[in-house]
């Protein structure tokens, strides 16, 4: 499974590169202002440290502004991946922006029948939110089990996203159910090292080799 990480944050984006477990990153209009700095300089940035797939998302909601917002952030970087939320102008995006060897990720997906409308449109990749179907009493993993299954039926190659993770286990899960890749906050990310019994282990570990005799460290 690939890890994505969900943030614009940079010094975040570092230190998951330096845990050497970072595949790629997913920004949208609310992780940008949570930064408090220019756009341009926050992408210029994460596009410097990054090889990996990077999403960045499209404001407009007619076509032509999407496509040219698009083309726009495509010349950013050879590993960016043009977001577009689920809407039937997005879809027209995609299949245009696809079409010119753009790679996109369709957000806001929330159904299955979203996700064949996107993978028929060619998307590169689709993003379930998890999370926010969870928060409305719906079973978000259960979407993640659905599009799998969906996009094996027929071969589809659009990766899956799976997105708005709130905690360990729906990256866990969402790995079971065969997700590509998950998109994890830093949070997240960093939970998932964790574990009490480990930090016990640790312990005890270090406590009985201060009683082993002529150590060589
Ligand atoms: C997906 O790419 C989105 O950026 C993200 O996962 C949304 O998550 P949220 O529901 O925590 O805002």
């Amino acid at each position: 499974m690939q890890f994505f990480i969900d943030t614009a944050n940079v010094d975040e984006i570092k230190q998951a590169i330096d845990w050497g477990i970072l595949d790629g990153v997913t920004t949208n209009p609310t992780l940008a202002a949570k930064t408090g700095k220019p756009f341009m300089e926050v992408v210029k940035e994460i596009l410097d440290l990054v090889d990996g797939p990077v999403s960045l998302e499209t404001v407009s909601l007619d076509v032509d502004g999407m496509v040219k917002e698009g083309r726009f952030l495509a010349e950013l970087g050879d590993n960016v991946v043009v977001k577009i939320p689920m809407t039937k102008d997005g879809m027209k995006a995609v299949r245009i922006l696809e079409e010119e060897g753009i790679p996109t990720n369709v957000t806001l997906v929330f159904s299955p029948s979203q996700v064949l409308i996107a993978a028929k449109a060619g998307a590169s990749f689709i993003s379930p939110f998890v999370g926010r179907l969870d928060d409305i009493s719906t079973d978000g993993m259960g979407l993640i089990k659905d599009i799998r299954t969906i996009l094996d039926n027929y071969g589809y190659e659009t990766e899956i996203i799976a997105a708005s993770i709130r905690h360990p286990m729906h990256v866990v899960e969402a790995a079971k159910a065969g997700s590509d890749i998950a998109t994890i906050p830093f949070n997240v990310l960093e939970a998932m090292f964790r574990h009490p019994l480990t930090d016990i282990g640790i312990d005890r570990f270090l406590k009985d080799w201060e009683k082993v005799p002529n150590k060589p460290f």
